[in-house]
């Protein structure tokens, strides 16, 4: 029996923490059945014992909780678990982690803020943006250093320098949060970049987030000026110590970027050297929305060399990377002094294979030669893309160009591979997409809007925990959430929320006869869907714990405006009351034979009728299964309400003719949860198969009900019908989209037209590469049983069109791996883990181990 992937709030080895750990591992051993008997975590620091939490019997091996002394500010922490199996064997094994600030007095560091004059960017308008900001620091080293760790963060986004190198590879520090309530710092291991006499310290600070036009934040004291905040902690090998910390000294001035947008591009001028350098501003920014952040930074998580550079028909320059992803390209550059180069990131060509911008905005990067060849690589800014339009450049050759995927640092959890080439490389696309959309915050796109949608990542979370260790990214996100969340327990469209949608939900409120900004159905609900997914996925309790509040808050919310209002239709008040059928919303979004919107949302208001009551229903019966795993005393309020906002829509909707009669969401979600009264069962299922004929075999639900299509199919006995609509290659399909050259998921299901004409759209969403989960669930087989895996149900379809299947999945307990063929099945089951194994028409119930039938 072997101890691994010790994990501390689900990362390994962090290197500054300041929450309360909890602590995670994997049992991995030859033998079957085993099982956790009991396990004893001890923690150390460096002058000895600080916690030993005894031989506890349980069978808990994640999200086991720190339950020591307070702990001490930058320090670091040995911990040990040992764990005792069910046949005798016993293993320990250790890993650490290291606190970060854990008190607001020990920040030695003073907030500074630049006195160069700025212009602020007019939205929207490229080039208008102010140049970033160096702020330097130069300090002397007098003894040999045995560590060092600086911790800073910034107004803007910042890249720290110790003596003209990076400190890491990370992008986008202090990343994306509710800036008037949340700034994360980040802590750096430095020693290896520090020598003996004078060095300098250089925070670079762009735009970022907080000063984009777009992405502008709410509230709170709004900086003017980009500002700096860090300390460095040295530790001397003769053990002395020593801070030096940002204390008004530093210096500032401006460098070759001479403009940035996070969103719209930048411009670098390598001719130009660093300005003047003035002196900085004492900034009172406080520390009190400090905290150290959670979550493995944005990073260069993979290169992807061009695959491809060709002249279109009009004459431009195009590179091809074969690939849509996030981030930017690095490019060898060989110009003359003063040549001037454009390069224009874009996800999808013209027919013709030319330049086509389907985003409404730019994404551009320009660079001005200074003569000597280097790699060149955009500072301040990312883009969505495939593609390049380079102009300007003499000879572009494939390989300067390499294209850089630029996410949040995640553990793969997943991988999913079958006989069928299409499908493999739809699973491809959904990981791309995932990818994608994933830098700092869970987005909807890398390339229009790139905000924190909640109803996109409302539809995608389980998917995402199947393929990645999302823990940390989610929780950090969930945590801003909260932040965001309104007095009234509003959760917004977007999070963080940002001027552009408060002012869009104010917009859209008002058009429905709101005063203030409203709950969305089906985004909103993000609040109790994303952490229910990652309790059931994980076996994750704590993040139901801590976000308990926020998930009544939003039902409360529900419950109250579904009270207070009456709706559209005359029904009886006491039905009424629980249906949410007022307010704004943009109904099942996208619906494909829907005409488009032409902005007004009017479409939206037909399905919003069903979308509202059902999403509300469904976020207060979560809440009831939620609150009974807490075994909190609301349990019984939820479970009531929600069964009374059940008995309202099968009344008050579907017996009272209040539902669309020829929209397939209105017959897909009550099919699958359960809503349909008896007498209803053959009418809906019916209605739902001549809807789906009629449209000849493709779907036609949105964004809200296409998760819950092939269920719904499943669950009236039509598999043959959910493998035709997955199989589907007919628009609207998944694999049309893979026919057509898809490298990732597309936004709308019409993204390109058969003749390859592309549309003003995002190729990269991935809320429709939710289906990934129900292959998961039925064509490989998985199903989760018991929160976090600890049970689960194998049960292939080897009547699906496929030769062979293999699915793994890195649970809490580590690999569960199913790989079928039509005659044969192998499974693995992880420690400490059950499961039943239905084949060829027997159910085996097993232990953990590797089995072959
Ligand atoms: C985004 C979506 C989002 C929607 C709702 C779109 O522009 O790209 O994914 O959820 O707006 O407003």
């Amino acid at each position: 029996m072997n101890i691994t992937n010790l994990r501390t709030l689900h990362m390994s080895e962090p290197l500054g923490i300041d929450a309360c750990p909890y602590f995670s591992w994997h049992i991995e051993s030859d033998a079957e059945n085993v099982l956790q008997e009991a396990y004893q975590i001890m923690i150390q620091d460096d002058e000895g014992d600080v916690w030993d939490g005894g031989e506890v019997e349980s069978r808990q091996q994640s999200f086991v909780a720190y339950g020591g002394p307070p702990l001490k500010s930058r320090t670091r922490y040995q911990w040990r678990v040992t764990v005792w199996d069910n046949q005798g064997n016993h293993a320990s094994a250790e890993s650490w982690f290291e606190t970060a600030i854990m008190e607001r007095g020990h920040w030695a560091g003073k907030w500074i803020e630049s006195t160069l004059p700025r212009r602020s960017g007019e939205p929207y308008r490229y080039g208008t943006q102010p140049p970033p900001v160096l702020f330097t620091k130069a300090f002397c080293v007098k003894k040999a250093v045995q560590s060092a760790r600086l911790r800073a963060t910034a107004y803007g986004t910042y890249i720290a320098y110790v003596n003209g190198e990076k400190a890491d590879d990370r992008a986008f520090a202090p990343e994306h949060t509710v800036y008037r309530n949340i700034l994360y710092y980040q802590t750096y291991d430095v020693a290896g970049l520090l020598k003996k006499g004078d060095n300098a310290l250089g925070m670079y600070v762009g735009d970022g987030w907080y000063f984009c036009p777009q992405s502008q934040p709410l509230g709170g004291e709004r900086r003017e000026m980009p500002a700096v905040l860090f300390q460095l902690e040295l530790t001397y090998t003769d053990g002395t110590t020593e801070t030096i910390a940002s204390d008004g000294t530093e210096q500032c001035c401006t460098g070759p970027v001479v403009f940035s947008d996070i969103f719209r591009g930048e411009k670098q001028d390598a001719t130009l050297g660093f300005g003047v350098k003035q002196p900085v501003k004492a900034a009172d920014c406080g520390y009190q929305h400090l905290y150290a952040q959670p979550m493995p930074p944005v990073r260069p998580m993979r290169l992807m060399p061009a695959t491809s550079i060709y002249r279109s028909p009009k004459g431009e320059w195009i590179v091809d990377f074969g690939q849509l992803l996030c981030g930017r390209a690095r490019i060898h550059i060989r110009e003359s002094k003063g040549t001037e180069l454009t390069f224009e990131y874009f996800e999808a060509t013209q027919k013709d294979g030319s330049y086509f911008n389907s985003m409404y905005a730019d994404q551009k990067d320009i660079y001005i030669a200074d003569g000597s060849p280097c790699e060149y690589e955009a500072c301040f800014t990312f883009h969505g893309f495939r593609y390049i339009r380079v102009t300007g450049m003499e000879n572009p050759a494939l390989s300067d160009f390499t294209a850089v995927l630029l996410t949040s640092e995640k553990e793969n959890a997943g991988a999913f591979e079958c006989s069928d080439e299409r499908l493999s490389r739809l699973y491809k696309n959904i990981r791309w997409s995932q990818a994608n959309n994933m830098l700092s915050i869970p987005t909807d796109c890398p390339s229009r809007e790139r905000a924190g949608f909640t109803g996109d990542i409302q539809i995608y979370a389980r998917t995402a925990l199947l393929n990645e260790n999302v823990t940390p990214f989610l929780s950090s996100w969930l945590a801003n959430l909260a932040a965001d969340q309104t007095d009234e327990g509003v959760v917004p469209i977007t999070v963080p929320l940002t001027k552009v949608y408060e002012n869009l939900m104010l917009r859209n409120a008002v058009a429905f006869g709101d005063e203030t900004i409203t709950g969305v159905a089906g985004w909103g609900d993000a609040a109790v869907m994303v952490p229910y997914q990652m309790y059931r996925v994980t076996g994750n309790t704590r993040i139901l714990e801590v976000h308990y509040d926020t998930m009544r808050r939003w039902c409360d919310y529900i419950i109250k405006t579904a009270g207070e209002k009456r709706g559209p239709n005359p029904l009886p008040p006491e039905i009424d009351r629980y249906l949410w059928n007022t307010g704004f919303h943009f109904g099942e979004w996208l619906i494909p034979s829907q005409p488009e919107s032409g902005g007004d949302f009017e479409i939206c208001k037909q399905s919003a009728a069903y979308i509202a009551p059902i999403f509300g229903y469904r976020s207060v019966q979560m809440m009831a299964e939620i609150a009974a795993v807490l075994a909190r005393p609301e349990q019984a309020y939820y479970e009531g309400t929600a069964n009374k906002m059940k008995n309202a829509i099968q009344i008050g909707l579907m017996c009272g003719g209040n539902m669309p009669e020829e929209l397939m969401g209105a017959y897909v979600l009550p099919i699958a949860l359960g809503l349909v009264p008896e007498q209803y069962k053959n009418r809906f299922g019916d209605k739902l198969v001549d809807l789906l004929k009629r449209n000849g075999g493709c779907l036609d639900t949105g964004f809200l009900a296409t998760p819950y299509l092939l269920d719904a199919l499943m669950k009236i006995d039509r598999r043959d019908l959910a493998l035709q609509v997955l199989w589907q290659d007919k628009q609207p399909s998944w694999l049309f989209e893979v026919d057509h050259g898809a490298t990732a998921i597309w936004e709308s299901w019409f993204g390109m037209a058969t003749d390859g004409t592309p549309k003003m759209t995002s190729y990269d969403h991935y809320a429709f590469g939710c289906v990934d989960e129900w292959i998961f669930r039925n064509i490989a087989g998985i199903e989760c049983n018991a929160p976090g895996f600890k049970h689960f149900t194998v049960r292939p379809m080897p009547d699906a069109p496929l030769e062979w299947c293999k699915r793994s999945f890195i649970s809490e307990y580590g690999e569960i791996r199913v790989e079928w063929t039509k005659t044969s099945l192998m499974v693995r089951v992880p420690c400490n883990t059950t499961a039943t194994i239905h084949w060829q028409g027997k159910a085996h119930e097993v232990g953990s181990g590797r089995y072959c039938f």
